[in-house]
């Protein structure tokens, strides 16, 4: 059964392993398997929102769930991730950074149980296409919050600083639209 105390310990191992992106899938593979023991353990999700599991300046690990719809303008992380969904989809699009515009490189699905990594140079847009929360386990290998991260605008695909306040807004606005389905539903 997944707990979560047993998971960061795994990832702090695997962080400090010969092959830490391996390794940290290898963790994050079997912890989405049990879909019912995370939920059983992180709650069922109903709202978008980040929970953070753990953080140091070598490890972040967090509970992304994205609001039915959401899209996530392409970002960095300046550090190797690891995603693993235990329930929904998400749609990545990849780009790479040529003077500062972002150029389309391709996509990948991500369905529930699946896991799959990025290097420390990635640069990805998500979106979520359902009408339901898609909840994933996210292991980062460093600092998420660390400063420097940048964004690409998705008209002008030019690089911008990381906007926080935007992104809790589409939060915000993604969650009081789900309050409200919830509410006419009874
Ligand atoms: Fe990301």
């Amino acid at each position: 059964m997944f707990k979560v105390e047993q998971f960061i310990d795994d990832c702090k191992q695997a962080r400090n392993d010969s092959e830490p992106i391996k390794a940290t899938e290898a963790v994050v593979q079997r912890a989405v398997s049990d879909q019912a023991g995370i939920i059983n353990a992180l709650g069922e999700p109903r709202f978008g929102g980040a929970d953070k599991l753990y953080h140091s300046p070598e490890l972040t690990i967090l509970c992304l769930r994205w609001y039915p719809g959401q899209q996530l303008l392409a970002h960095n992380h300046n550090v190797w991730a690891v995603i693993g969904l235990f329930t929904g989809q998400e749609d990545n699009t990849f780009w790479r950074s040529e003077n500062e515009r972002a150029i389309k490189l391709g996509g990948k699905t991500l369905r529930a149980g699946e896991v799959s990594w990025m290097g420390e140079t990635a640069i990805h847009s998500v979106k979520n296409p359902t009408d339901q929360i898609t909840a994933a386990l996210h292991v980062y290998g460093g600092d998420f919050f660390a400063d420097g991260r940048s964004e690409w605008d998705d008209e002008t695909h030019l690089r911008r600083a990381y906007d926080l306040e935007r992104n809790l807004q589409s939060f915000e606005d993604g969650n009081a639209a789900l309050e409200a389905r919830y509410a006419a539903a009874g």
